[in-house]
């Protein structure tokens, strides 16, 4: 796409940027920025029979994405991830027509991975030679990973000793300059901004900028393509910097403006009750979120208390006419293992809190049963492998004779 096609437009005071440098918020009143495009022109361009043509994956999309057509996007295979059936906890709660969208299949195991490959991609247009991002874990999985791909030096501020080890050891091996803090991911957060706006040469790969949403928004582009382009009733998804909701609700968005789906889905995003200011402020109906200070839950991929995204996601969700709703560190559990046990879908318990939360919403009617509903599961289980000490399922010991073996089976 050319780039007098799109510009930045400020969220609040809608001020406009060219894109021609790397902008984070805006000047005027630092507000966060928006990629947008002129809809009516975009639309004689799309041929939803042309993107059937192309492999199924983030960059199908192109005429969306804001990259040049001659650019050679930094890729490893990212989107084309599977809208899953849901047989039995569909049957459990009486659904219709539930389905998991499950990111653990992008090449680093997140959903990430759509928003890094366009972000980076952008971020070498621009001429940059270093990255950085703060993570719970899965964005530094990410970026070290396309990073290296890139031949880019990359640094990851983490929160020392609260990102799960599978995602660390991929930050590890991908050779990024991994820094652990002390304090939690928003004030890991906070340092990275400072950080990038000290050394401009470095960019800044959180969603806060605004070409990861190009690419994350990619994910509503699939379910419709997989929905034979029509759109669910009811998305459900994970928020913990709310970068993502704010993303899919954007792709959902732009294929109704440019005519390739008739309607669009209610959003409903997920919180743990431990680390929910986003769904507090929807619950007490207030514009404004109030910080946590200090976020605790077991999905530590959205253990934060000060989400960057929150104004894009309160949008999201009064603009779809969806919802906020929390769960608990045990409902998240409880789906985690159904997922897995049930569906043969191992997601990390954040990833299944969109699960638990479809539970809570049934229960209150806030999600009708014979809806088509999708849930998003936003990364794979095995990257926090030592969760499934609580699901009580541990391997039994015995001797290796068939006698001894078929007794601890059960068999004798
Ligand atoms: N699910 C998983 C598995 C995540 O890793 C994240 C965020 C989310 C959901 C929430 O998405 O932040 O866009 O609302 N992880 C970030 C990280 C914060 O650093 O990896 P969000």
């Amino acid at each position: 796409m050319p780039e007098q096609m799109y510009k930045l437009q400020c969220i609040n005071c809608n001020a406009r940027y060219d894109t021609s440098q790397m902008i984070y918020t805006c000047d005027q009143c630092n507000d966060l920025l928006d990629v947008t495009y002129d809809y009516q022109q975009l639309a004689s361009s799309i041929d939803t029979q042309v993107w059937r043509g192309r492999s199924f994956s983030v960059w199908r999309y192109r005429e969306l994405i804001p990259i040049d057509s001659m650019t050679k996007p930094v890729s490893l295979g990212e989107g084309g991830t599977g809208l899953h059936k849901s047989k039995h906890i569909a049957e459990s709660l009486k659904l219709k027509r539930l389905s998991i969208k499950f990111e653990g299949e992008n090449p680093t195991g997140s959903f990430k991975d759509r928003g890094i490959t366009v972000s980076i991609t952008k971020a070498i247009e621009l001429h940059a030679k270093m990255v950085a991002c703060a993570s719970t874990g899965n964005t530094s999985a990410s970026l070290s990973a396309y990073a290296a791909r890139a031949g880019l030096k990359c640094f990851v501020i983490i929160p020392a000793g609260r990102i799960a080890q599978g995602k660390l050891a991929q930050a590890i091996a991908h050779g990024a300059t991994i820094l652990e803090i002390d304090g939690n991911f928003d004030d890991a957060f906070k340092a990275v901004i400072e950080l990038t706006k000290r050394n401009p040469s470095i960019a800044l790969l959180n969603s806060v900028n605004p070409f990861r949403i190009e690419g994350q928004k990619t994910l509503a582009f699939e379910v419709c393509d997989q929905l034979t382009f029509k759109a669910p009733d009811v998305l459900i998804v994970p928020v913990g910097n709310a970068g993502n909701i704010s993303s899919i609700w954007k792709g959902f968005d732009e294929l109704h403006q440019v005519g390739v789906i008739e309607k669009r889905p209610r959003m409903i995003g997920i919180q743990a009750e431990g680390a929910a200011p986003i769904a507090s402020a929807y619950k007490q109906k207030r514009n404004q979120i109030q910080i946590v200070e200090t976020p605790e839950t077991i999905a530590t991929a959205i253990r934060i208390g000060a989400p960057a995204s929150w104004k894009k996601a309160l949008r999201a969700v009064a603009q779809s006419g969806g919802c906020m709703e929390t769960v608990s560190d045990d409902e998240i559990l409880h789906a985690q293992r159904d997922l897995a046990s049930r569906e043969g879908i191992f997601a990390e318990p954040a990833s299944a809190s969109s699960i638990a939360g479809l539970r809570k919403l049934i229960q209150k009617g806030a999600v009708d049963r014979d809806e088509e509903i999708v849930c998003v599961a936003t990364g794979h289980g095995l990257k926090d492998p030592g969760i499934v000490t609580k699901f009580g399922n541990e391997p039994s010991k015995t001797r290796s004779d068939i006698k001894s073996i078929e007794k601890a089976l059960g068999l004798t």
